[in-house]
This record gives C-alpha cells, structure tokens and sequence, in this order.
C-alpha cells in the first residue's frame, strides 16, 4: 500500500513460487447489518481468520480482565471504547502468525482515527485494504436485534424470528446455550445506532475517496449477500 510495504508473502502453486497478495477486509455496517454472520461465512469459505472487536470485548468482559471491566460501562451505554484501548488490541492481534495470509475486521474501524491507525499498520506489512459495507436501515437494524441470539462458544448466530436455531435455545452446532447481548435492548440499540451514525459512517466516505470500497445491499438473504462478498473478493485476489 505504500512505498515502505513489504514484501509480499510467498506461496508454492503448481510447484512454484509465486507471491501472494496478502488482504484485509474490512466489513462495515450499522449494528444489525449482518457483520458477524458474514464475516463467520467469509472466514470458513476463504480460510482467513476473523476478527471480531465486538467478540474480543465481550470476552473481555466475561474474563473480568482489566480491558473488561475498561470496556464494559461503554458498550453498556453503546458507546465507543476509547481509540488507544482498540488500536492497541488491533495492532497485538494482527500481529499473530494466523494473520499472515491476510484477516477479516468485523467491528474495526469504528472512527476515522482508527481507520487511519489500521492504514499505518497495513502499510507497514504490505497488506491490501477491502472495505465492504453491508447497507440496511435503521428499522431493519432494531428488527434483528431484539430477535438475535448467539452461540457463546461457537460464535454462531441465529435469531428466533428469522433464522432460529433447529434446538430452540441451544446451538443446532455444539448445542451450548444461546445468549442474548445485554447491549440489544430497545433502548442501547437507539444509542448504537446514533453512534454508528456520527462517528462510524463517515468511514463509508473516507474508503469511497480512495477507492477501497464495496457496496452491499443487506436486506436480502444472507446467502445473496455472501455471494457478492466472495465473488468481489474472489474478482481482487
Ligand atoms: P459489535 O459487537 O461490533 O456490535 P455492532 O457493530 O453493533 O454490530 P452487531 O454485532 O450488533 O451486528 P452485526 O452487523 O454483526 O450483525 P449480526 O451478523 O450479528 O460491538 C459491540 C460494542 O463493542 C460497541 O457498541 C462498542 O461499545 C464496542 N466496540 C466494538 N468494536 C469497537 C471499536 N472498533 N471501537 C470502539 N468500540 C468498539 O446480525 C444481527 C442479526 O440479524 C442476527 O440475529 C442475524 O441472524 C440476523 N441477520 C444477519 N444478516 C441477515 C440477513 N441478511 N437477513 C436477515 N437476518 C439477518
């Protein structure tokens, strides 16, 4: 991406050794877009592993660690966690061998700091940005989230008007227990939905202007959307 990248990693293909472009794609949207359920998709079709800052939090937050008990009064609320806090966590976990090929960013970039931040780091290693945004309304968006539930050890979601788990509430997958977010009330919902508003969409801009972003159109099936995701991934790769 820039004059300092590195050189790109190296694969065998027919015996030979070519270099392979490595990619971030990163998946944008209003909360309720389907960013987790098509990251999930992306990650098993194309081997790249997903990460989900929203995931990293709650974890967090479950562990009790000091990121945790940091993190949870803001996503309480559904507002942002400070910029350092997440570039900081982006940073150390892109850092790690599974991120060679490249890495899917559910959840991050949230502000323009942040996206600016991830330009640094992706620049440094060579890596090519895809951003896509998954486009739905805010109506949409309050729908599937009073409705959605999640596995807590598998991270499939499900929700139980549209795409309900075939064991009622237990993963259909590894059968734990499914979990509803504390932040997918009525009215945290309204609040993440402003946030999103102010500080995350004029990301959509910032990746129009230099020429990294995808458009989705996310009020269809999750199967039609993810068909566009890979097949425009599969035209870049
Ligand atoms: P995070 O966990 O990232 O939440 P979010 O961005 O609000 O997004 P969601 O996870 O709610 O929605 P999604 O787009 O992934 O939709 P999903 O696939 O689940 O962040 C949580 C909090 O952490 C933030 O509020 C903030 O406090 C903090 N945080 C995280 N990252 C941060 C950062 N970078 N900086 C600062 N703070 C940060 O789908 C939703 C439902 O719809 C499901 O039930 C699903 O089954 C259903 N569904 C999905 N697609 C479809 C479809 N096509 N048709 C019908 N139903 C569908």
């Amino acid at each position: 991406m820039g004059p300092k990248a590195k050189p790109r990693a190296k694969a065998r293909r027919n015996g030979e050794c070519v270099a392979i472009a490595r990619k971030a794609v990163v998946l944008l949207g209003p909360p309720g877009a389907g960013k987790g359920t098509q990251a999930k998709i992306v990650e098993e079709k194309l081997g790249l592993p997903k990460i989900s800052t929203g995931d990293i939090l709650r974890d967090a937050v479950r562990c009790g660690t000091p990121l945790g008990l940091a993190a949870k009064r803001h996503m309480d609320e559904g507002r942002l966690v400070p910029d350092e806090v997440m570039i900081g966590i982006i940073r150390e976990r892109t850092s790690r061998a599974d991120c060679s090929p490249g890495f899917i960013l559910d959840g991050f970039p949230r502000t323009i700091p942040q996206a600016e931040s991830l330009d640094g780091i992706l620049t440094e290693e060579g890596i090519d940005l895809y951003a896509i945004v998954i486009k739905i309304g805010d109506e949409t968006a309050g729908r599937r989230l009073a409705g959605r539930r999640s596995c807590p050890n598998c991270g499939r979601i499900y929700n139980i008007h549209l795409s309900p788990s075939a064991r009622g509430e237990f993963c259909e997958v590894c059968g734990a227990q499914l979990e509803q977010r504390s932040d997918d009330s009525e009215q945290v919902v309204a609040g993440r939905l402003a946030v999103y508003h102010a500080q995350t969409e004029p990301l959509v801009s910032y990746y129009r202007e230099r020429g990294r972003l995808y458009e989705v159109d996310g009020e269809r099936p999750v199967e039609d959307i993810s068909r566009d995701i890979l097949n425009m991934l599969g035209r870049k790769m």
